[in-house]
């Protein structure tokens, strides 16, 4: 089968140069990136889920490759498995699929995955890659039949944009305007027949006339530490490690529900071991690895507590806006929403009100703090 592959500027290039700015990055984030190694020493964002940082090369080598490999979201892959066979059965595209998520769920690896069971070619870009209506007339109309055309970010497209993505989705055509003035005129492109995956971590922030165009629409959950066990443990037989069930087990607690952080804090404690000279990963090693890496057993980083404590001892447990409290840890907003909060909010250590994020009472019990009792009062 074909691969082909476009590389788009911040999608698969690492490692990252700071100041990439077409993908709205900020110095914290390329701070982060330039220095993923040293940060993991910090224990500093060894939980950052984001692909941005030079393990990307990491999540390819271990990226699941068939519908078999992928671990668990089985009620997005027995549905998938089914359509996919029903097109092939067909000799039809499949239809357009959105996949929807928190950074590092997999969703990039099922839309390779789904040209991959498909016998497809696959084109990848990434929405704010595609800033005219002409990137993505070039892109289309150069699919091979039947080519899965990968969209990551797609919330990022920008009006023009999508709006051109519409009848080309729903008819497989492009219209195109040819002159200017009084002269213009639109004529109608017949596109080859493709297969749109759109992949979000924003799916609020697509608009209905778009998603309305999607045919199949998964969100992807978190793991259960059963789950990311698996992960870790086929995770470590690519990467040629010996793990026993009790340290994948130590580790796929402590990954935040997340497969790419599973895989990142295994490659950590992989040199931990290393260097300590131990043999194969257990239990020990790896719990004695996290505690170096500032994961505790609750699977919060350093950040995480940070913005904990923060809230806790500089603004009396909230409620504190999203943007003062990014000021006051030295976060993007962004990053606090789509990183660091999903895990907080999932865990009851955090939650969100009208006025501003508020902390739980376990959040101060995990911290080692006294619970407030305005704070009790308040749950
Ligand atoms: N179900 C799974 N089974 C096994 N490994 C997985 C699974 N899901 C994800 N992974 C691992 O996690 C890594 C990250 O997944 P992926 O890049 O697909 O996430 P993503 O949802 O696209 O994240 P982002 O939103 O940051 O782009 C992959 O390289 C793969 O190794
Ligand atoms: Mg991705």
């Amino acid at each position: 089968m074909s691969q082909k592959r476009i590389r788009t500027p911040g999608i698969e290039d690492a490692p990252a140069a700071p100041g990439r700015g077409s993908e709205g990055l900020s110095i914290s984030d390329s701070q982060a990136l330039a220095g993923a190694e040293e940060a993991a020493v910090d224990g500093v964002r060894v939980h950052d889920a984001r692909a941005d940082a030079p393990d990307e090369d990491l999540d390819r080598s271990l990226r699941p490759r068939r519908l078999a490999d992928f671990v668990n979201q089985t009620q997005v892959t027995d549905q998938l498995a089914i359509f996919i066979e029903a097109a092939r059965g067909r000799d039809e595209p499949l239809d357009h699929v959105l996949l929807a998520g928190p950074p590092g769920l997999g969703k990039t690896s099922l839309a390779h995955i789904v040209a991959e069971e498909m016998g497809v070619p696959m084109v990848q870009t990434a929405g704010p890659a595609l800033e005219r209506k002409a990137d993505v007339a070039s892109f289309l109309t150069a699919l091979e039949p039947g080519s899965v055309f990968f969209v990551d970010e797609i919330h990022r497209l920008g009006r023009a944009v999508e709006e051109t993505l519409y009848p080309a989705m729903e008819d497989g055509e492009l219209p195109v305007v040819l002159g200017q003035g009084a002269g213009a005129r639109t004529v109608t492109l017949p596109l080859p027949p493709f297969t749109l995956i759109g992949a979000t971590t924003r799916a609020g922030l697509l608009t209905t006339p778009l998603r309305d165009r999607f045919g199949l629409s998964h969100r992807l959950e978190h793991y259960n530490p059963e789950h990311l066990g698996e992960i870790v443990v086929r995770s470590a037989g690519i990467l040629g490690v010996a793990i026993d069930p009790e340290g994948a087990r130590t580790i796929a607690e402590r990954s935040r529900g997340t497969p790419r952080v599973a895989n990142r804090l295994l490659k950590r404690v992989r040199d931990f071991a290393q260097v300590k000279d131990r043999g194969a990963i257990d239990a020990e090693v790896a719990a004695s690895a996290l505690k170096m890496l500032e994961v505790d057993a609750g699977g919060l980083d350093r950040s995480d507590r940070a913005l904990l404590d923060t809230v806790a001892s500089k603004f009396a447990g909230g409620p504190v806006g999203l943007s003062t409290l990014a000021v006051a840890i030295g976060e993007e907003a962004d990053t606090i929403e789509d990183v660091l909060e999903p895990y907080l909010l999932q865990q009851g250590l955090l939650k969100r009100t009208p006025r501003g994020r508020v902390i739980t009472p376990r959040a101060y019990e995990h911290l080692g703090l006294q619970v407030p009792d305005a704070a009790r009062s308040l749950f």
